[in-house]
């Protein structure tokens, strides 16, 4: 399962960098707006930084709703950086970009996914990543793991080569239920991946080994 980390702070894709465990980052507007980065060239920039600190691939959200305009956006982007990802949303404008970048050769993460259907014409359409938004599907009391275990079903039954990158993670246990459910890609803020990390026992057990160690070397 690859590991993005969901967020526009270089200083923390830093760290889940220097943890060895990093696949890559998504990024939207949002989050974006969230680390004060505004203006074309700030942007493109940013997006360069992010590229210049991981070794994966690196989610570019366009903000067009037409066509002309994701291509537009989304050709500038690609050309940024080879690691960048251009995000294009799920609406029939953006499933026209999706099918023509594929045809140029320039990846795809189809984004704010929430039903089978529109995963499976991002499909169709060629994106290279697709992304359930599974914590506001649970925010709304909808099963956000059963819309990615029905994915996971459409897209094996055709072999469609699309990833299903399960995005708007928010702990740990979203983690590990899409890892069991087959998610190829998961992206999260970096507390839900270091809770990943957190056991009571084995604070205790690294207490006493080291007390005992301590008590042998003095
Ligand atoms: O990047 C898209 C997605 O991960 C958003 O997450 O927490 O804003 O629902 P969230």
């Amino acid at each position: 399962m690859k590991f993005f980390i969901d967020t526009a702070n270089l200083e923390q894709i830093r760290e889940a960098q220097d943890m060895g465990i990093l696949d890559g980052v998504t990024t939207n507007p949002s989050l974006m707006a969230k680390e004060g980065i505004s203006g074309d060239a700030k942007v493109k920039q940013h997006y360069i930084d992010i590229c210049n600190i991981v070794d994966g691939d690196v989610s570019a959200e366009v903000i067009s709703t037409d066509f002309e305009g994701m291509v537009r956006e989304g050709e500038a982007l690609a050309a940024l950086h080879e690691q960048i990802v251009v995000k294009v949303p799920i609406i029939k404008e953006g499933i026209k970009a999706i099918k023509y970048f594929t045809t140029k050769g320039i990846r795809t993460n189809c984004t704010l996914i929430f039903s089978a259907g529109q995963a499976l014409l991002a499909a169709k359409a060629g994106a290279t990543y697709v992304s359930p938004f599974l914590g506001r599907l649970d925010d709304v009391s909808t099963d956000g793991l059963n819309l990615i275990d029905e994915i996971r079903t459409i897209y094996d039954n055709y072999f469609y080569e699309t990833e299903i990158l399960a995005a708007s993670i928010r702990h740990p246990m979203h983690i590990i239920d899409c890892a069991k459910i087959g998610a190829d890609v998961m992206t999260g803020p970096l507390s839900a991946i270091t809770a990943l990390l957190n056991h009571p026992l084995t604070d205790i057990g690294l207490a006493k080994f080291l007390e005992d160690h301590a008590k042998t070397n003095k």
